[in-house]
């Protein structure tokens, strides 16, 4: 069946996710939009000049969209739609700074994504990632596990690039796994990440598992200080578009993903970053892991600091 995938946002991230997407060729349309006036038609454009190039058949349509709904008709049917639409952090700003102004974009997009394109799955990747995901949810009203955030596939993979690194082995011999919130609250669990095989805390000595997770909870920080104007896209990109492939594809896969947690580790009624099963159906169930004891409620403090901010959502 042929496949739709949109993705609102056409800057760094977005126009970086649909490259992606694109070059899989699972999909039989990438639509790209932006309230930028051509710059994602030029975009598109652009990509399918590639297509002779790099092999792949998909097509990508960019689309600009108004602020009174214009546009959206170019979504109607999507399978998926991924929102990357939102301000970026600038040096020394928290995700949390970008609250007030990526709420009012991210509601306006949530309201054209119910009204035009009412099956789709969800995938939000706008910061800050846990509060945006529960507002996209509130805003669509959309089944729960039809909402979901990107932010674990992206920290998990900063943590295994930075222990492949440390240890000097490819990272496809690392395992790493990190919970909690796409923010001050990440839960990296050391208890579960391996390196071929062998328990990380076997190879490595506490403080520097403790430095990698420390980088690793600062590590969009410390992309956007190098960056200075805009945040990390490669990486995120990466992990957005690998989720929109697992939903697309319907394969079950099991990635750490911003999801509905209801009594999973004793937490319920929150967006939080979890492991979960994806498929057709967005998040076909979400998977609980052993955590030592203080993982497990260092995972409790992040779903109660992201409760009581996803409170505030409904507000705005
Ligand atoms: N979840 C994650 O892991 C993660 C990682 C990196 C970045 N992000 C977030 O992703 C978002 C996008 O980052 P970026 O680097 O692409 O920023 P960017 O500034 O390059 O692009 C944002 C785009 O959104 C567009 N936009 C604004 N309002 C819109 C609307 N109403 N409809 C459609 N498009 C709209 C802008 O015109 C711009 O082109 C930011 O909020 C950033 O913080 C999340």
């Amino acid at each position: 069946m042929a496949k739709k995938v949109t993705v609102v946002g056409a800057g760094f991230y977005g126009s970086t996710t649909a490259q992606r997407l694109a070059e899989y060729d699972v999909f039989d349309t990438v639509v790209l939009t932006d309230i930028i006036e051509g710059k994602p038609e030029g975009l598109a454009l652009d990509m399918n000049q590639s297509r002779p190039i790099e092999g792949f058949e998909t097509k990508v349509v960019g689309v600009t969209t108004g602020v009174d709904g214009s546009g959206y008709e170019a979504i109607a049917g999507s399978d998926i739609v991924i929102v990357t639409a939102g301000l970026p952090r600038k040096p020394g700003m928290s995700r949390m700074d970008l609250l007030e102004v990526n709420a009012k974009i991210v509601r306006g997009v949530s309201e054209n994504i119910a009204k035009h394109a009412p099956n789709a799955v969800v995938v939000v990747v706008s910061n800050p990632l846990d509060e945006m995901t529960a507002l996209t949810q509130l805003a669509t009203g959309f089944p729960r596990n039809r909402v979901l955030g990107q932010a674990g596939v992206l920290d998990t993979a900063r943590f295994t690039n930075f222990v492949a690194e440390t240890l000097g082995v490819p990272v496809k011999s690392v395992k790493t796994l990190t919970l909690g919130s796409h923010g001050d609250t990440m839960v990296p669990v050391p208890s579960q990440c391996t390196v071929d095989g062998k328990p990380l805390t076997e190879v490595l000595p506490a403080e520097k598992i403790e430095e990698l997770v420390v980088r690793t909870r600062n590590g969009g920080a410390e992309v956007v200080a190098l960056l200075k104007t805009g945040s990390a896209y490669y990486a995120p990109s990466a992990a957005a578009a690998r989720m929109a492939r697992a939903i697309a594809t319907d394969s079950g896969e099991v990635w750490p993903v911003c999801a509905w947690v209801d009594g999973e580790y004793g937490v319920s009624g929150v967006y939080l970053g979890v492991q979960a099963e994806l498929g057709a159906s967005g998040v076909k169930k979400v998977v609980e892991t052993p955590l030592t004891e203080g993982e497990l409620g260092s995972l409790r403090e992040a779903a109660e600091a992201v409760r009581a901010k996803q409170a505030d959502v409904a507000g705005l």
